[in-house]
């Protein structure tokens, strides 16, 4: 199992105040060291976390490898063309969205997903279409020509009550097992936390998992002690005064 990290949330921290950290490139360095598999990053149509200057600051930094994820649009094709990221991850956006709600309808459009499946494709850059556990999706995946999707496992992490919940695993796990019998390789993602992770980690035909908000949020309280302990040293060494 594969673990992609996505950084897009330590560009929204450094957006909030305009300022130039935190270093999204720098968050992505440090996740590779501590045993990322891949880098996953969002740009969106409306540049509100990470900007073009980020993808290809890490695309180029980094040593495993980047999943970019993109809209169906030809402005965010072009910029994978000339970024060349390993992976593409196709996901629908809407701008009033807070994060992607839902997967990409590849059923009603699917002249549109073939097409650009495959001038991603052509240009040597593996493609994913993010997508909910659904059988028609992911049978019209596999028609589109789709070697690779990510399962939308917000369904899952959302669910309010142990039955729903049940529900959308059993869900998940029989899309994974639809899609690897087609040869499709399934990764899987979206509000996966340290308290939901397990049981999606248990489905084997699930090859990666791409987590971001829940990994940052959770590193803002395992760093705010060694971050408070640094600041009153350094306020105390400047005053001289032992810390
Ligand atoms: N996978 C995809 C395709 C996504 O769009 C996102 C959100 O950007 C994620 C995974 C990560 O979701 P989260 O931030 O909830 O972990």
């Amino acid at each position: 199992m594969l673990l992609g990290v996505n950084i897009d949330h330590v560009a929204t921290v450094r957006n909030a105040r305009g300022s130039v950290y935190p270093s999204p490139l720098e968050a992505a360095l440090l996740a590779e060291i501590h045993g990322a598999d891949l880098i996953t990053m969002h740009l969106r149509e409306d540049r509100r976390h990470i900007k073009d200057a980020d993808v290809v600051a890490v695309k180029n930094a980094i040593s495993t490898r980047l999943n970019l994820e993109m809209a169906l649009t030809e402005e965010m094709l072009e910029n994978a063309l000339a970024v060349q990221p390993a992976d593409v991850c196709i996901v629908p956006e809407k701008r009033q969205e807070i994060t992607t709600e839902g997967g990409l309808d590849v059923l009603s459009q699917q002249d549109l997903v073939a097409e650009y499946v495959w001038r991603l494709t052509a240009a040597g850059i593996r493609v994913s279409l993010f997508v909910d556990a659904d059988e028609q999706q992911i049978q019209a995946c596999n028609d589109v020509g789709a070697t690779v999707i990510e399962l939308h496992t917000g369904a899952y992490a959302e669910a309010t009550t142990v039955h729903t919940r049940q529900q959308q695993l059993m869900r998940l796990e029989e899309a994974a097992l639809q899609a690897s019998e087609m040869g499709i390789t399934v990764n899987a993602g979206h509000g996966l936390n340290i308290h939901n992770v397990a049981a999606v980690a248990r489905i084997l035909a699930i090859k990666e998992l791409n987590i971001g908000h829940a990994l940052i949020a959770q590193a803002i309280f395992m760093g705010l002690p060694q971050a408070i302990k640094q600041m009153k040293e350094t306020i105390f060494r400047a005053r001289s005064i032992p810390y």
